[in-house]
């Protein structure tokens, strides 16, 4: 199976006319584009190769829930990735791993597939083996809580989607060993099949990815593809990284 690209494109760009340009420079196959949500249905209209998916999405599907966008409208408009979970929304806006359960059943029983993104909140590189292990521990507890349920569901292949996220390496250039990432993908790997029976996920890998060192952790099958965010609003840099990663 080829390698999976997501442009998460976070609050960027400011206006519809640059998302279409952008959208129209990075509509590879193998890639899905996520633009903030007044840009998804523009962009879905000129994606011919790349996929389309949103960045977050609500728990409910109608009511009294101001602001909010549920799964059945992305669904309208043509979505088929959901990203639950990026760590920005659990710092900044406060999403509970409770929260994030409810999302991810909901993205699931609509059909759509769940992007959910894991990961520790630091870790010293310099203490492997403890530290790791410490990671490891945080990362199951967060799949045994945003999972919660999933296995009540019919999901099919392939449906629900990892993106271990170190949360120290998001935007900050400071990118994960890629044999510390395969090790924890790994663990992911092995967390879904042994608790959740899912052998047919893509675990990805995401924080400070870009074109210099996107080989490092593709070259490993067992890293399905990346989340990529400040380098995918780059066309160019986005474009050098769809190339070799396959
Ligand atoms: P980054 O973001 O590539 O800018 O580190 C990754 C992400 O948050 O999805």
């Amino acid at each position: 199976m080829s390698k999976l690209l997501v442009a998460n494109w976070k609050l960027n760009p400011q206006t519809q006319k640059v998302a279409i340009a952008l959208a129209k420079k990075i509509d590879f196959k193998g890639v899905v584009v996520a633009p903030p949500f007044p840009f998804i249905e523009e962009v879905g209209k000129i994606l011919k190769r790349a996929e389309l998916g949103a960045q977050d999405s609500f728990w409910e599907d109608e009511g009294a829930d101001t602001g909010e966008v549920s799964p059945k409208m992305l669904k309208s408009i043509g979505v088929k990735y959901v990203i639950l979970g990026h760590s920005e929304r659990r710092r900044i806006l406060k999403e509970t791993d409770a929260m994030i359960n409810k999302k991810v059943l909901n993205v699931l029983e609509e059909g759509m597939k769940v992007i959910l993104c894991v990961g520790e909140l630091k870790r010293d590189l310099g203490f492997k083996n403890k530290d790791l292990r410490i990671a490891k521990n945080y990362i199951n507890k967060q799949l045994q809580d945003d999972l919660k349920g999933i296995q009540k569901l019919q999901i099919t292949n392939y449906q629900l989607l990892v993106a271990y996220e170190p949360v120290w390496a998001i935007g900050t250039g400071r990118n994960d060993l890629p044999e510390d990432a395969l090790e924890m993908i790994m663990c992911i790997k092995k967390i879904l099949n042994s608790k959740f029976k899912i052998q047919n996920s893509r675990v990805l890998y995401g924080g400070s990815v870009n074109s210099k060192n996107i080989v490092d952790y593709m070259k490993h099958k067992d890293i399905d593809g990346a989340l990529v965010g400040g380098a995918s609003v780059n066309a160019e840099e986005f474009r050098k990284i769809v190339e070799k990663s396959n």
